[in-house]
């Protein structure tokens, strides 16, 4: 006889199992430069609007998926449109999360080498002018970045392989709770630095006129890419859900941990990026470049201080990448596990192996093979474009068509409301199906215009 799937053990740890997939490097860096770029407290009014009305629709949409089907990724599609097209569509979702795995990977490999590096106290006891532009001599570098992206994986791994249960939950548990001191810890030190009041205005001011098109477009790819949206993960997790939680809940508290870490992320970095008299840059030179050179800066006066700092910043970058990697490996691991049959240990063996080789490929690209070019973009570049224009809006689509206009009214509703036991969402059932199937989709199809025009 086959033995019972794996549960996740209760309401918290289903939220700290989808926080951890959500609370990520997305948090880390793109959200507070989006912020500050976007009228403040503008862009997190327009973000939280999206993640209401379109965001939170689609993760239940994918969460009531995963717990009806109790299946993997590729039979939970199939069992809802049977034959080749719902076994594409499956499959598809089983491949985008290793696909994105496979460069997230390399960022949590650098945030691995940056943790070693805050440890060693290499940035305080270098000279600022050394710490710039360090960062883009060790991306280059032939051989330690790929060394660190396998280490990375290696990690990865090491937690899934365990199960669900005993891996992914209980990691969860606790380095949720832990990513929550740190940033709070870093936003103080940020906070009292002299200066810092400029960067809590660039992140607060509501400034209407910085709105403009993009803003809205902005908002709407960040909340996809920090909830984990149309990439098998929520249905993947769902499916390990138990019968008699209230998916509502979990999905409303994924949300709103993802937010507030989001926010306090950005009272880490900002204030200390203007008391350093820098104006904030985009995406990774932000955390790995700029930062290191504050660090150093700060670390003439006060070196204690500082090297704390530092080793607590990459502590939290490093557990905030892994908790979303674990994630994002599982997806394939249970496909392996249930569809093939491999045991679990063989089947991470396997992806470990996979995602090796493409993330090998995608870290070389800002050093050896700098110069392969894919639609005119670097590998790496290339990976994250196609994953989040391409793969995650088909699998958003595909999940909220499925959920909407699919799946019995009557099996969304058995999901959503725990079969009527919930009044509160009894009660709002109607508006969410009515996102699901008409507003979602149409949000969608915008996001994936957006891109292409
Ligand atoms: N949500 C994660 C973040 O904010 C990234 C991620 C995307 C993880 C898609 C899994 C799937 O960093």
């Amino acid at each position: 006889m086959k033995a019972p799937r794996e549960k996740f053990g209760g309401r918290m740890a289903v939220i700290m199992a989808f926080a951890g997939s959500a609370i990520g490097l997305g948090n880390i860096w793109r959200f507070p430069y989006l912020v500050g770029e976007n009228g403040g407290a503008a862009f997190i009014l327009i973000y939280v609007a999206f993640t209401l009305v379109l965001s939170l629709p689609i993760f239940l949409a994918e969460s009531a998926i995963g717990r009806s089907s109790q299946a993997n990724c590729r039979a939970a599609v199939e069992f809802l449109v049977p034959g080749k097209a719902g076994r594409l569509f499956g499959l598809l979702m089983v491949i985008t999360p290793l696909w994105i795995l496979s460069y997230y990977s390399v960022v949590g490999g650098w945030s691995l080498d940056y943790l070693v590096q805050s440890i060693k106290l290499d940035f305080i006891r270098a000279a600022p002018s050394e710490v710039a532009g360090s960062f883009g001599r060790f991306i280059a570098h032939p051989w330690v970045p790929v060394v660190f992206h396998l280490a990375f994986l290696a990690v990865t791994v090491g937690v899934v392989v365990s199960g669900v249960k005993g891996g992914i939950e209980r990691f969860c548990k606790w380095s949720i709770p832990t990513l929550f001191v740190l940033i709070v810890l870093i936003a103080a030190y940020s906070l009292s630095l002299p200066g810092a009041g400029k960067g809590v205005e660039y992140l607060v001011k509501p400034d209407f006129s910085k709105v403009t098109a993009h803003t809205f477009i902005d908002a709407l790819g960040q909340s996809f890419f920090s909830l984990s949206l149309g990439t098998g993960i929520i249905i993947t997790y769902s499916s390990y859900v138990k019968k008699n939680e209230n998916l509502l809940v979990a999905g409303a508290g994924t949300a709103l941990s993802d937010l507030f870490f989001a926010v306090l992320a950005g009272f880490a970095i900002i204030p200390a990026v203007f008391s350093a008299g820098i104006e904030p840059g985009t995406g990774p030179t932000l955390i790995f470049d700029t930062l290191p050179y504050i660090f150093s800066h700060l670390g003439q006066s006060a070196p204690v201080l500082s090297a704390v700092a530092a080793i607590l910043f990459f502590a939290a970058i490093f557990l905030a990448a892994l908790t979303s990697s674990i994630s994002l490996l599982e997806v394939g691991v249970t496909y392996l596990t249930e569809d093939k049959g491999m045991k679990r240990g063989w089947a991470c063996a396997l992806l470990f192996v996979i995602c090796s080789v493409m993330g090998t490929l995608c870290s070389l690209s800002f050093g050896p093979l700098s110069q392969v070019k894919l639609l005119g973009n670097n590998i790496f570049d290339f990976a994250d474009s196609a994953a989040s224009n391409v793969f995650m809006v088909t699998g958003s689509l595909i999940s909220v068509i499925l959920a909407g206009w699919v799946m019995p009214r009557s099996v969304l509703f058995r999901e959503l409301t725990g079969g009527g036991v919930f009044s509160a969402n009894v009660r709002v059932f109607p508006v969410v199906r009515f996102l699901v199937r008409y507003v979602a989709p149409i949000g969608i199809l915008v996001l994936v215009l957006s891109s292409v025009l």
